[in-house]
């Protein structure tokens, strides 16, 4: 099945970021990955919910915040209007749980994130709850690192839970992610590609957006 396509902004040139979205749309894609980061939960600080909402305005995709910051719960209310999935780590301090709840009740997806050490046991009891499963596959903080190849069975076992207990969120890869390292992904299950570096910095991006797909 072809996969759906998120480039992410944090690739972008931000001093002209309403036309990088904007092109986005025309180059084929299919939801713009906001990566929100707090200086705290990751090593590196991005941008908040003023940029996104921002960014929001010049397209009309499905905006997929990805919040890697330590307390999501506390700004919830302030992504939600921009966003139509957000999705947050299960290693961050507050209750999984009840965040979900929220952003489900909110009428958004709700996605959960784990980073690559965190094992898919750990998001187990929650996987009935979310839309969206995140696979981290490079430590969250940075565009521009290497794919880690270990994750791939990681995909494979989610895939596998989701088919044996009848669950239907979808497996999102972020980090990494090139043409070749999809296709890897893809075979595995997963669904969403998450691309900063290989779709921002490619010559002719509706091209790359067309192979990341498959
Ligand atoms: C990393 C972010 C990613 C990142 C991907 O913490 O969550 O979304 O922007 O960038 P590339 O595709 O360059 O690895
Ligand atoms: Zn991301």
């Amino acid at each position: 099945m072809p996969s759906l396509i998120a480039p992410s902004i944090l690739a972008s040139d931000f001093s002209r970021l309403g036309e990088e979205v904007a092109s986005m749309g025309a180059a084929g894609a299919d939801w713009i990955h906001c990566d929100v980061m707090d200086g705290d939960f990751v090593p590196n600080i991005s941008f908040g919910q003023v940029v996104v909402a921002a960014a929001g305005r010049h397209t009309p995709l499905p905006l997929d915040i990805h919040l890697m910051i330590q307390r999501p719960d506390r700004y919830l209310e302030e992504f939600l209007p921009s966003a139509s999935s957000i999705t947050y780590h299960l290693e961050a301090h507050h209750n999984a749980e009840t965040t979900l709840a929220r952003v489900r009740a909110s009428g958004k997806k709700a996605g959960l994130s784990i980073k690559p050490g965190t094992p898919l046991d750990q998001a187990l009891p929650l996987l009935g709850r979310c839309d969206i499963l995140l696979i981290m596959t490079v430590e969250p903080g940075f565009g521009g690192q290497a794919f880690m190849p270990e994750m791939l069975p990681k995909i494979r076992e989610a895939a596998r839970l989701r088919k044996d207990l009848g669950l239907d969120f979808w497996i999102e890869v972020d980090g990494g992610i090139t043409v070749k390292t999809a296709a890897l992904c893809r075979e595995e299950g997963a669904d969403i590609m998450v691309a900063g570096t290989s779709i921002f910095k490619a010559t002719d991006r509706a091209a790359e957006i067309r192979m990341l797909r498959g």
